[in-house]
């Protein structure tokens, strides 16, 4: 951190301890404790960033509750990549609404990628005014002063900036599970694929200091994590602006030496620059999970082009078989889209084509959605919903041939499995995940949470396995 950084902590500290005193009076006039949720939409990074936005609003006497919007301050932590997710925010807004009407000291609040985007913005403050608070990605450090603010009563508070002043660390945090964490290593991006509004929401790439990553993860390790999933947008390209920093690679490598850490897992590679030390990074290491997430998108060159990927069908298929040539026993998984401007159902063959050299073991499929203020959206050849629909299915249906294939793969294994659960739906059994991030089901009881134990993998069901201890 930079000394702006500290400063802009230290600030935002007193305000929380400013907010405890504030909410103990409103408790004590209207005799009843205050409760807060966090409802978040999106990718593994608003996951992290609701654990920042949960651990201040504890820290400043909210009791929190889980999976509920029957609470009396309701923060929701948006989602813009796709249109779906706008319209989904839109959907709870509406019930927050009917809630609000029968509570009216209710606090309503938005934050993440949504308001970022200029549209979405005046959409929000023209249909749903009974917002109380909206900010921003670039923002997010400053949540204890806004809410010091709407509990001194201001309403109507909207904070977006376009860029970011401060990385501010050790703002207090709560962690979904006690064993296994997030860890932020760089924010934004910087690769304008065509269709993306990732860039233009979460602001250029900057990455952390390693001495303060690696401080973060002794931390967590202190207090019980065995698994870290470090997070980016393009994790291979840590470092880049930062004078003499560590490479990638070698951030891993000093991840897998902190005590108490037994697992690593990263999130998310673009496949233009993963590195040779990368994989000999992974091959060498134990700790690092056998789990590789690289997006491809599009099989089709000419595609890839458009959208600004910077590498060919060709050079995709190299990488991909590369890495299972040098560590069999990874799990590869992808993003795909389908209809991107001028997609022909020629291109369309590309991507299966991909799919089916490459066996995945597992990707996500998305209907291209037009991002307002990204180059795809201003083209005229926008490819008609029932092409894009047809195409859409051959490519599921490849996909889900891939992955079952692949399921099978780990049938009659002993693998260690990191137990996260209790099964919900089968009385005496817990759920583990595997290196390779498959799900394995297996009589167990709830002192095995938070322990890798070894399970035989004895029947593949689909996508998850049923297992025993070995
Ligand atoms: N439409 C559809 N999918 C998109 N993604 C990103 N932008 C869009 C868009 N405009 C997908 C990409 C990316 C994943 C996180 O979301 O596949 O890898
Ligand atoms: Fe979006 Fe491309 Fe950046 Fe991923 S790499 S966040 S798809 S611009």
């Amino acid at each position: 951190m930079n000394q702006s950084d500290v400063l802009a902590a230290l600030a935002q500290k007193e305000y929380v301890k400013n907010s405890f005193d504030l909410l103990t009076n409103i408790e004590k006039e209207s005799g009843k404790k205050l409760t807060a949720s966090v409802i978040t939409f999106g990718c593994q990074m608003n996951a992290r960033d609701s654990e920042k936005l949960a651990g201040i609003l504890a820290a400043s006497g909210f009791k929190l509750l889980e999976d509920t919007e029957d609470a009396d301050f309701v923060l929701y932590n948006t989602c813009t990549v796709r249109d779906n997710a706008n319209q989904k925010l839109y959907g709870h807004l509406g019930e927050a609404l009917s809630r609000k009407k029968k509570n009216p000291s209710m606090l309503i609040g938005i934050c993440g990628c949504l308001p970022q985007e200029p549209s979405a913005l005046e959409k929000i403050k023209k249909s749903y005014s009974f917002v109380d608070l909206i900010f921003g990605t670039h923002n997010l450090y400053a949540f204890p002063e806004y809410l010091n603010r709407l509990l001194s009563g201001e309403r109507h508070i909207c904070e977006i900036t376009d860029h970011a002043d401060n990385i501010v660390e050790d703002l207090p945090i709560i962690r979904k599970y006690p064993f296994k964490s997030g860890v932020n290593i760089m924010f934004g991006c910087n690769n304008f694929c065509t269709y993306c509004i990732v860039p233009h929401v979460r602001g250029r790439e900057r990455s952390r200091e390693s001495a303060d990553i690696f401080e973060e993860i002794r931390n967590l390790s202190a207090n019980g994590v065995k698994e870290v999933m470090l997070l980016g947008q393009n994790v291979n390209s840590y470092g880049n602006g930062i004078e003499g920093e560590i490479s990638f690679p070698e951030l891993l490598k000093r991840v897998c030496e902190i005590d108490g850490i037994e697992r690593v897992r990263f999130m998310t590679s673009h496949p233009k620059d993963l590195s040779e030390d990368l994989i000999r990074t992974i091959k060498e290491n134990d700790k690092i999970c056998r789990h590789l997430h690289l997006p491809l998108q599009s099989g089709s060159t000419k595609v890839l082009k458009e959208m600004n990927r910077r590498y060919t069908k060709e050079q995709y298929l190299d990488l991909a078989l590369h890495i299972k040539d040098e560590i069999p026993d990874i799990a590869l998984t992808t993003d795909i889209m389908v209809g991107f401007p001028g997609e022909t159902a020629a291109d369309v063959d590309d991507t299966i084509d991909v799919i089916k050299k490459v066996e995945y073991d597992n990707a996500f499929t998305f209907i291209y959605s037009k991002r307002m203020g990204t180059p795809a959206a201003s083209r005229e050849d926008q490819v008609p919903e029932a092409l894009v629909k047809e195409n859409f299915d051959r490519v599921l249906k490849c996909v889900q041939e891939s992955a079952k294939k692949q399921s099978l793969r780990w049938q009659g294994q002993i693998l260690p499995a990191l137990v996260e659960e209790t099964n919900a739906s089968l009385e005496g059994y817990v759920t583990g995940r595997l290196s390779n991030n498959m799900i394995v089901h297996f009589p167990g009881t709830q002192d095995l949470i938070g322990t890798i134990v070894s399970v035989k993998l004895d029947e593949c069901r689909g996508f998850y396995y049923m297992g025993s201890r070995a």
